[in-house]
């Protein structure tokens, strides 16, 4: 092993990010972690529910395999999903080695309930605050384990021609020093693209622009297309989009529509614990259908101090508006909630790119199929981000195979104009209205049009030039689109409603390449 080999640089400081980071670390390497906003900051931290393992009684890695592979309708990659669910019991034991307070009752773990899982099998930590408190265990060992972090910095550009990796090109994120670091190899674990659609459960910060800069870079990037939305944000005009836990449903709470209807039981027979898109979906045609902005989640026939003691973050969100869940329905509407697709990835978060390593969010192992299983993101930050650190330990040539459809995007020069809101917010709509939870050709198309109109803006003049966040939103809401447009089908998250029924001939993943990306 070279010695820049030993010094992999990690982008990205969720879940996956940080696990890689201290795993690398106690396998004798030398990472770097470099986060665009705080260590802190990421999608991690707003994680609800918990995280998926099958360690209760009566429950076993094939029961959440079958749940996984039910899920994900017709599209899992059943390798990745046997790792998933098989290694999540020994990455349940790192994190509580790493001092992860998970809620217990009567001395046991407790276990929650979510959509689409046959058994109660969530773990949780301080109520309705796992991710926080995953994410701050994972902190506070990070740093006393001495790990270089760089806050603020971001990742500019990937270039394939470095010795054990990707030449990485970062600044500072107020715009400050460049710096090329052409050593090691890389890790993405920059996360979701959530906060590019105008409803989202996610921070600011998930932009999806590392699957932009490594698609930029050459890298293969799959099932784009299906993008998850979560079914129940808080829904009030003018206040932050902030989600409400599933595992609200899964302790009875039920939802109603405007005349405090219940409309899931006319939908499906596990009603409010159908899957996901299932609920995003009756909730969106409900919404139309009644001309008022919202459905509400009634939970007012849980006991007050089991909603007070199970989802403390919420019921204190909710009363800076006046909302006592035990007594008032919450006003709630669907939102991007997660990304499946991302950079094509293999089960040691090999890319196409030699030396370009991919876990969490950003990757796409194919392990979701076409709908995450709730609750099985946070577990597969752990899961894959093992596999890397591992991988870069002892690196073995090889990587993803390509989907048996892969589809050229071409990236077109522009007029550089820098970083206009009403640009971001045009993508926000675009996304929003026609790339969103029901979609059509003639709405595909016609964004399309309008992400190539806004690249031509954003998108700089020369290839020497780095792409900023605006070109690369845009890079990344035409990637979905493209995939969204290919996928002449529904399934799962990705429903047409000019193809509503799923085919056979497309239980297939959809690669997209950048037609114009630079030779290695
Ligand atoms: C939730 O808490 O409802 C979200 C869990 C997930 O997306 O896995």
């Amino acid at each position: 092993m070279t010695e820049a080999a030993r010094h992999p640089l990690i982008i990205g400081s969720g879940i996956a990010g940080l696990y890689v980071g201290l795993r690398c670390r106690e396998l004798g390497l030398r990472p770097t972690i470099v986060t665009k906003a705080r260590l802190e900051e990421s999608n991690t931290r707003y994680a609800q529910g918990g995280i998926a393992a099958a360690v209760g009684p009566g429950d076993s890695p094939a029961f959440h395999l079958a749940d996984t592979v039910e899920a994900g309708v017709g599209l899992v990659d059943l390798n990745a999903a046997r790792v998933l669910t098989s290694e999540a019991p020994a990455r349940i034991a790192d994190l509580v080695r790493y001092g992860v307070p998970f809620d217990t009752t009567e001395g046991q773990v407790a276990l929650g309930r979510e959509a689409a899982h046959g058994r109660s099998r969530i773990l949780h930590a301080g109520g309705d605050a796992t991710g926080l408190s995953i994410e701050e265990a994972l902190r506070h060992r990070v740093l006393e384990a001495g790990i270089e972090v760089r806050e603020r910095t971001v990742l500019r550009a990937l270039r394939r021609d470095g010795r054990d990796g990707p030449v990485a090109t970062l600044a500072g994120a107020d715009g400050g020093s460049v710096e090329v670091f052409s050593s090691g190899p890389v890790v993405l674990a920059t996360g979701g693209a959530g906060s590019l659609y105008r409803q989202s459960s996610n921070p600011a910060i998930a932009t999806g622009e590392g699957v932009a800069i490594a698609f930029r870079a050459g890298a293969l990037v799959t099932d784009m297309e299906f993008v998850q939305f979560h079914p129940t944000v808080f829904w009030r005009e003018g206040a932050p989009r902030y989600l409400i836990t599933e595992a609200l449903r899964g302790e009875g709470a039920v939802l109603r529509n405007d005349a405090g209807e219940r409309f899931m039981t006319k939908v499906h027979r596990d009603a409010e614990l159908a899957p996901r898109d299932v609920v995003a979906r009756a909730i969106d045609r409900e919404i139309l259908r009644t001309a008022h902005p919202c459905v509400y989640l009634d939970a007012t026939a849980l006991p007050r101090d089991r909603l007070f003691a199970r989802f403390p973050s919420i019921c204190h969100f909710l009363s800076a508006y006046g909302l006592d869940p035990s007594r008032d329905p919450i006003p709630v509407t669907p939102a991007a909630h997660y990304m499946i697709g991302g950079v094509t990835s293999d089960l040691d978060g090999r890319s196409t790119l030699r030396g370009l390593y991919t876990c969490g969010e950003v990757a796409s192992t194919g392990v979701h199929g076409a709908n995450r299983l709730a609750s099985n993101s946070l577990l597969e930050g752990l899961v894959f981000g093992e596999r890397v650190a591992r991988q870069l330990l002892h690196p073995v040539p090889g990587g993803p195979p390509e989907p048996a459809l892969v589809v050229d995007v071409k990236v077109a020069p522009g007029a550089g104009r820098g970083e206009e809101t009403r640009l971001a917010r045009e993508i926000r709509d675009l996304l929003w209205n026609d790339v969103g939870i029901v979609r059509t050709a003639s709405g595909l198309r016609s964004a399309l049009d309008e992400f190539g109109r806004l690249g031509r803006a954003a998108e700089p003049a020369s290839p020497d030039q780095y792409a900023g966040p605006l070109a690369n939103a845009v890079v990344t809401a035409t990637l979905i689109a493209r995939a969204a447009l290919a996928r002449t089908e529904s399934r799962g998250c990705h429903y047409r409603s000019d193809y509503p029924r799923s085919k056979p001939s497309w239980r297939r993943h959809i690669g997209l390449r950048c037609g114009n990306a630079p030779a290695a």
